[in-house]
């Protein structure tokens, strides 16, 4: 017998690319984050990081900066930060923070997101803050990177390697990771109750299962890839940390598959967006904040009204959106903040399954690398 075997497909464990493996890891990768820093009481337990009590009421902001897909990250660490923490935060791209004005001082928290550690423009904001006196605290999956290394302080994501460029289980891990850093500090800032913290540990611990249950209803997927795998465009609709969730359901459509994507705040639509509707245009819309569901389900009807082809990622409880789209993705239900870990799931596999049926190389899309190490 003849058995063809090399390294990249044993790694691949049976799975067609490591985008998918990857995509498939995240109930684990989610756990080991979670579950690597919680005490035997199930408290976050964060004692490597020398941030205080007295050092957190000192501070008057925190910058969350980042690239990429770690930036779309930064933008619901920094809604978890304002809600639990009550503390202004800014989250910025590190090639536009580093060379516009900005206001870091030694009342100033920056925190780094980087899967690599090794992002060149991430980096120099890391050195650049440093000199200016502020504390760096580093949401890193590298141990030993050079952002791990110069940083003040590191909380590591536990996602293990990510190889494919599109970045899925170190999206998912960085989000759990600024959430715990999130309660930890509102805590200790006692702007939240022990019962809220508590809580909200218990529903994060939940997300593993949820995630899995998204993972084992991929069919679905494959029906929806087919009908938009020959678009030229494709708009994904949000508001709130649904926005922040478009943004990365666009990024990883457009990177692996080449569709123009773009995502959009649904409040902006009729201030230009929805000059471009046309007949069978896919537009994925996420609904899966409670405080903001009417407003998207009206979206969801401007568009469709236009001829738009509509998705909808909503919980299963929010039937309503039926009548509103042409297909819907129902995922379990959740806190609302963390729905965003939960709904990213089928616009991963929505992009992995476009990107393949056209063709492409799923983990290694043309112009692009993993880590960008050059500004
Ligand atoms: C590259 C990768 C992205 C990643 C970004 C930031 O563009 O292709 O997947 O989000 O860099 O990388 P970092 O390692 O800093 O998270």
């Amino acid at each position: 017998i003849h058995v063809t075997w090399d390294i990249e497909s044993a790694e691949k464990g049976g799975y067609d690319c490591f985008m998918e493996k990857e995509i498939f890891e995240q109930p684990d990768g989610i756990k080991h984050t979670l579950e690597r820093r919680l005490d035997e009481s199930g408290k976050i337990v964060l004692d490597d990081i020398h941030i205080d009590k007295s050092y957190l009421d000192y501070i008057n902001k925190i910058y969350i900066i980042a690239c990429g897909t770690a930036y779309n990250a930064g933008i619901l660490g920094k809604t978890a930060m304002q809600k639990w923490m009550g503390i202004p935060v800014i989250t910025d791209i590190a090639s536009e923070f580093r060379y516009n004005q900005n206001f870091v001082d030694e009342k100033t928290l920056v925190i780094l997101v980087s899967q690599s550690g090794e992002t060149a423009d991430t980096l120099a904001v890391l050195r650049d803050s440093k000199k200016k006196g502020a504390r760096v605290l580093a949401v890193t999956n590298v141990v030993g990177s050079s952002i791990a290394r110069e940083a003040d302080d590191v909380f590591y994501t536990w996602a293990g390697p990510e190889i494919a460029v599109a970045s899925t289980k170190a999206y998912t891990t960085q989000i759990v990771a600024l959430y715990m850093i999130a309660l930890n500090f509102a805590l200790e800032m006692e702007k939240i109750s022990e019962a809220e913290y508590f809580d909200i540990i218990d529903k994060m611990k939940e997300i593993p299962s949820k995630v899995q249950e998204v993972l084992d209803n991929r069919d679905y997927i494959n029906v929806i890839a087919d009908e938009i795998v020959g678009s030229e465009h494709a708009f994904f609709l949000g508001r709130g940390v649904d926005y922040a969730l478009a943004m990365e359901g666009s990024l990883k459509l457009k990177e692996i598959s080449y569709i123009h994507a773009e995502a959009f705040a649904a409040g902006e639509l009729k201030h230009g967006t929805i000059a471009l509707v046309e007949d069978g245009t896919p537009i994925i819309s996420i609904a899966t904040q409670q405080n903001l569901f009417e407003k998207m389900v009206s979206n969801m009807e401007e568009v469709r009204a236009r001829g738009a082809y509509v998705v909808a990622i909503s919980q299963k409880h929010n039937k309503e959106v039926e009548k509103v789209s042409n297909r819907v993705i129902y995922i379990p239900d959740s806190e609302d903040i963390l729905s965003p870990i939960i709904a990213v799931i089928p616009m991963q596999l929505l992009a992995l399954t476009v990107s393949s049926k056209r063709g492409l190389d799923v983990d290694k899309p043309r112009n692009l690398a993993k880590s960008v190490t050059v500004e």
